[in-house]
């Protein structure tokens, strides 16, 4: 029985970021006393390999959920086969002012500002230490905002650094519109400078630890088709392994007139499904199965996340349609993929 309707319809009358936070702390509860069995779909495994590593099925979590890593195995226990935690940073910060999180129901989406508001790298580590959790972790790194962008470079290799040995795999973050400039990075000298120093360092890294973390780039969906184009093409020279497509858009077309549709920040969910669709496809021409890319954004039902695959993804991510659907998506999606994970293999 699929009690997160109701569940969902209590949480919704609390304000976003209270029922986020309550639904975490509840989920870790149910955790722990072991209630989640009433939640967790039944999933048949679909292993799928991708950038050296094993996945129990392509279905993840995104990024942004726990930013802090602090509900890993609670996440992990309702069926996600890998689950990306952070943005995180090299030292704490608090984020922007609440409120800072809009839920959009009748379109099925949210836009958030959050700002990257997270404990820290050194807390993080602390937490994939301690977790029991046995699917794929990556973490997602992300610059202070009060580090000017001139040296945002050192923020994440300062993160790729703290976080490699605890790791499965490591994405570096330039894509969130809600620190100022951080997109900025996905062009020009910037970005080529930014892919070589954190492959050389990742390089590096590798020969210290004698285990190769796979090294991921998160795109925004805004880049125009051109600079898309260019940015496939770095990645390959740089020889990065994988990329995510995509993160949150400052577009808002598809949410005119809506109630908080004019808030500041990035819209995901429903509105963002073809758009960030279309990008996946782009990239994946650019790319042409030499560097894979994770597909996200806009997943709401399961044939969504087969639309991603045909698009070109490996695996898929989700975010706003586990806030709106809860944890049956998982198992729905995995089933839509089903086929196509053999037909990849
Ligand atoms: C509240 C919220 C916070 C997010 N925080 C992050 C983040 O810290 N880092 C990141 O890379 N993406 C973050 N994202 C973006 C998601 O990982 C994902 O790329 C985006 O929401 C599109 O997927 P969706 O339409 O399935 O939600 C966030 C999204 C939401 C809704």
């Amino acid at each position: 029985m699929d009690i997160y309707p109701l569940l969902r319809n209590g949480l919704f009358w609390l304000p976003p970021e209270i029922s986020h936070e309550l639904s975490l702390k509840a989920l870790a509860w149910a955790h722990r006393y072991r209630l989640l069995k009433f939640f967790k779909p039944l999933i048949t495994p679909v292993p799928c390999y991708c950038m050296g590593l094993r996945f129990r099925h392509p279905i993840g979590l995104a990024a942004g959920l726990d930013k802090n890593g602090d509900y890993i195995d609670a996440l992990g226990a309702l069926g996600f086969s890998f689950i990306e935690v952070g943005t995180v940073t090299p030292k704490p910060q608090s984020g922007n002012p609440k409120p800072r999180l809009f839920r959009l129901p009748e379109q099925q989406a949210i836009i958030n500002r959050m700002g990257f508001n997270n404990k820290g790298v050194d807390y993080l580590v602390e937490r994939l230490k301690r977790r029991s959790y046995l699917g794929i972790v990556g973490v997602n790194i992300g610059k202070n905002k009060d580090t000017p962008l001139e040296q945002a470079i050192e923020d994440y290799l300062y993160c790729l650094e703290r976080i490699y040995p605890y790791a499965d795999y490591i994405v570096v973050n330039i894509s969130s519109p809600n620190t100022p400039g951080l997109r900025d990075l996905q062009q020009g000298n910037a970005l080529v400078e930014l892919l070589h120093r954190l492959k050389e360092r990742r390089e590096s890294l590798r020969q210290e630890h004698d285990v190769k973390v796979p090294l991921l780039l998160k795109i925004a969906p805004d880049l125009a088709e051109i600079d898309l184009v260019w940015l496939g093409g770095q990645l390959l020279e740089a020889g990065w392994d994988g990329v995510i497509a995509t993160n949150t858009t400052v577009s808002r077309q598809g949410i005119e007139n809506a109630l908080h549709g004019d808030e500041a920040g990035g819209l995901s969910g429903s509105p963002l499904f073809a758009h960030s669709t279309e990008v996946l496809a782009s990239l994946a021409d650019v790319l042409q199965d030499r560097v894979p890319i994770i597909g996200v954004g806009g997943v709401m039902v399961g044939k969504q996340a087969a639309e991603k695959m045909r698009a070109g993804a490996s695996l898929v991510q989700l975010y706003s349609g586990f806030i709106y659907r809860g944890p049956k998506l998982i198992q729905e999606t995995v089933n839509a993929v089903r086929d196509l994970v053999v037909r990849r293999k």
